[in-house]
């Protein structure tokens, strides 16, 4: 049976992959052999986090952003990576060289409190240092994705506040995120268009979010989502561009009468949006000309960024 569904990670099927080399602490490993312990603090209770990297003409797009991210969010966790950014770009290097990768790659770098001494919660437990995982793939986004556009529905999963768990941090638990996917799911969508704590709209369950009306760009206030690198590049786009841009709070009624619709992340960049909650989105599946413009601005900010 051929699965139908689609997702914003969808990528064209590229059978190197199955050969790849999977760095775990230092050592390259075949994909089938490339493991971590079941007392890894990442497995037993999502006590890590990632980052999700492109790699273009050898470089990583927005190697630094990424970083500041992961640095903070490890400081914030007291997560020690034990290597300076530096030892992260060998580590990266070390990774696509093995695999003969220069273009087109994803990356998905994570770094846990490594493993514990007995099966409990208690990060004092973790005594292992930490266990640092990086996965390169070779990724093209799927043509259907910008074809087709996403279907969201809104769940009603929402996106908590800073005090409980802050979505800032790019944490190996995205039980929140997961939930939110299956209930968008079970709703017969693609992917979950998550609402924050007082009924805005603010983020998708895996991407940022942005509509366009009436020549304006609208996004959340970033109060509640991840402070998406992507996210960041199309807001500095659309000002260095004079395309009016805005975080704000709206609502549904705004999203759903959108001329345009669009995700952002930095597997797919920009994915346009067909439906929210059934309801169709502009004339041309969501996509139009203000995102297409950002787009076209996005591919060149990251040729300049890995040139
Ligand atoms: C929940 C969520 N939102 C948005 C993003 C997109 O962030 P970026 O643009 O940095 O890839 C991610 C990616 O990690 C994510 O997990």
């Amino acid at each position: 049976m051929t699965d139908t569904r689609t997702t914003t990670h969808d990528a064209e099927d590229d059978p190197r992959n199955r050969d790849l080399l999977i760095y775990v602490n230092g050592t390259l490993l075949p994909r089938d052999q490339a493991m971590v312990s079941v007392y890894d603090s990442g497995f037993m209770l999502g006590d890590g986090m990632w980052e999700g990297m492109r790699l273009y003409n050898g470089k990583w797009a927005f190697f630094d952003e990424h970083m500041d991210r992961l640095f903070d969010s490890c400081r914030a966790v007291s997560l020690d990576i034990g290597m300076d950014r530096q030892g992260i770009l060998d580590a990266l290097t070390l990774t696509a060289e093995a695999n003969g990768m220069t273009d087109d790659v994803h990356c998905r770098l994570m770094v846990t409190r490594g493993v514990k001494l007995r099966p409990f919660q208690h990060p004092s437990l973790s005594r292992s240092g930490p266990t640092v995982v990086i996965i390169m793939e070779h990724s093209k986004p799927a043509n259907t994705l910008t074809k087709k556009g996403i279907r969201l529905a809104t769940v009603p999963q929402v996106r908590g506040l800073p005090m409980s768990q802050d979505a800032k941090y790019n944490s190996h638990s995205k039980l929140n995120c997961v939930i939110a996917c299956l209930q968008a799911e079970q709703a017969g969508a693609d992917e979950a268009l998550m609402l924050d704590p007082f009924g805005f709209v603010n983020t998708t369950n895996a991407c940022n979010f942005f509509i366009v009306r009436r020549g304006e760009v609208w996004t959340s206030t970033g109060d509640y989502c991840m402070n998406g690198v992507t996210r960041a590049k199309v807001i500095e786009i659309c000002r260095r561009e004079g395309i009016p841009v805005f975080e704000k709070n709206y609502s549904l009624v705004e999203a759903y009468a959108a001329d345009e619709a669009f995700l952002t992340g930095t597997f797919g960049a920009q994915t346009p949006v067909s439906h929210i909650d059934g309801k169709a989105i502009g004339t041309n599946g969501g996509r139009g000309p203000v995102m297409d413009r950002i787009a076209r601005h996005y591919r060149a900010l990251v040729q300049e960024n890995t040139a």
